[in-house]
């Protein structure tokens, strides 16, 4: 062995050292978890495993009969993963200040324009100044009103485009064949785009009413945008891999896709902001107005392009995927599906189509929908929370900068919770004499909407 090569490993021992001071130094040890090697954690593991990451990190919890896991990545990054839902109030409810920050990735920092915006970004004082203009401005019971004609326009146009495909299939009597998960995506595509741009489609769309080649296209980038934004990537746990590679390639399909994305959506924001700069514009129409003329602060063309692409992503997931796997449990148990329809009936009949106002009497149906978002979620996990300070949960240390994964799958799944979990059963929700359902989780025995600072702003 060369006296280089002993130079270089002291000198890495006395670094790792270093780095793994903190925890070691503690006197409370870190939630129990796999044990990481020196400098890459357990990286390798989970590069080995990143196909399936959840199943992975849930056969630890398993493992360590733990509802609270901890597995270093890279030199210094604590990943702690929850899943009992006391634990996870003790993070998003009592201690929800110290876990408002967002992880610093890759793919996060480029859909932000550099951490612009409301939902990515890491916590700041301009995250903080966005997000107040989010919840505020642009999703307040007031805009939710104002922009009611524009989604009950769009509900009109899905069931036109529906009829018109059991029209086309010549099947009025025996039904027709529906791709339910194109009227999914595109319904809340085309209703996002109404909301924002003031218009429903990037290009002509086809006759029948369905998604052309624009909106398609649009609508998978952003898609994939959701499958990679907090998907598992070794340079986020091992930056100085970034320098010369994208090492997992993670880098080019999230540019690409945000490029795609951008194509369409930059230049409806550049023309509308010459518009209202030429005082050819003086009416607010849509969200885009409400950024662009938003005062204290104004803001600029970058982060207005930003905000827009990140709306577009919070919007299209949850809703779309929680329509597919209703439908399609119910279409499993035609007794549950009879329920819904029978409560429609009685609520709304048969001579008027249903209206947002009857929500608040369709308990059933939201009993299906919260067991839904129970067991169904669009993604296994809630997007990453990042501790700002050392902190102790559970008599566990939970060092500054710990990225918080609330499992999704492990509270909404969890069968010391749930009874026979894995059964999809909307009267559990219903349980109680006149019980009024409401879709909103406050107790973390499932996320639909999670809560505290970075819970969903738009529950209404
Ligand atoms: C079924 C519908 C929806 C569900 C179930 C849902 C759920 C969620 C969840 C679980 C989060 C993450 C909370 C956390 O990290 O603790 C979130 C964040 C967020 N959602 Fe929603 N969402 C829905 C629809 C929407 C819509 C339609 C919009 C916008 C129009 C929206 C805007 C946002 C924003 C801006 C955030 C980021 C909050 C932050 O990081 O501070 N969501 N949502």
């Amino acid at each position: 062995m060369s006296v280089t090569t002993i130079l270089l490993f002291i000198i890495f021992i006395i670094v790792y050292r270093f780095l793994t001071k903190k925890s070691s130094s503690n006197q409370l040890s870190l939630p129990p978890g796999p044990i990481p090697l020196p400098f890459i954690g357990c990286t390798i593991q989970m590069l080995l495993n990143k196909q399936n990451f959840p199943g992975w990190i849930h056969k630890f919890m398993d493992k360590y009969d733990t509802p609270i896991l901890c597995i270093r990545l890279g030199p210094s990054t604590h990943v702690v993963v929850v899943s009992s839902p006391d634990l996870a109030c003790e993070f998003l409810k009592k201690q929800d200040e110290v876990f408002i920050s967002r992880p610093d990735f890759m793919s996060a920092y480029l859909i932000s324009g550099g951490y612009l915006t409301a939902t990515v970004s890491p916590f700041s004082e301009h995250w903080r100044k966005m997000k107040s203009i989010v919840n505020q401005e642009m999703l307040s019971p007031r805009i939710h009103k104002w922009l009611q004609p524009k989604r009950d326009k769009e509900a009109d146009l899905v069931l036109r485009y529906i009829c018109n495909q059991i029209e086309k299939q010549d099947a009025i009597v025996d039904g027709g064949l529906i791709n339910l998960h194109i009227v999914s995506q595109h319904f809340f595509g085309n209703l996002v785009r109404n909301m924002v741009f003031g218009k429903r489609l990037f290009g002509q769309g086809m006759e029948d009413g369905g998604p052309g080649e624009e909106e398609t296209e649009a609508m998978d980038a952003l898609f994939t945008i959701l499958k990679y934004v907090y998907a598992f990537c070794i340079t986020n746990y091992l930056p100085w891999l970034r320098w010369k590679t994208d090492f997992d390639g993670h880098e080019y399909i999230m540019r690409n896709a945000i490029d795609i994305v951008r194509k369409y959506q930059d230049p409806l924001i550049n023309e509308r902001i010459q518009l209202w700069n030429n005082g050819d514009r003086k009416e607010k129409c849509d969200l885009l107005d409400v950024l662009i003329t938003h005062e204290n602060p104004k803001l600029t063309p970058e982060v207005i392009k930003a905000q827009t692409v990140e709306l577009m992503i919070a919007t299209i997931d949850n809703t779309s995927n929680v329509i597919e796997w209703a439908i399609g449990e119910m279409i499993k148990e035609p007794l549950i599906l009879k329920r819904a329809v029978e409560e429609l009936d009685h609520v709304v009949g048969r001579k008027k189509l249903v209206e947002e106002c009857d929500l608040r009497q369709l308990n059933y149906l939201k009993a299906c929908i919260k067991e839904t978002f129970r067991l169904h979620p669009f993604v296994p996990f809630l997007p990453l929370h990042v501790s700002t300070k050392d902190t102790t949960i559970a008599g566990y240390f939970i060092p500054k900068s710990s990225h918080v994964i609330l499992s999704r799958f492990g509270l909404g799944r969890n069968q010391n919770v749930w009874e026979d979990p894995l059964r999809y059963d909307p009267d559990r929700h219903l349980r109680g004499e006149g019980k009024q359902v409401f879709l909103s989780d406050n107790d973390l025995k499932l996320i639909s909407f999670s809560t505290g600072n970075r819970g969903c702003p738009a529950i209404m």
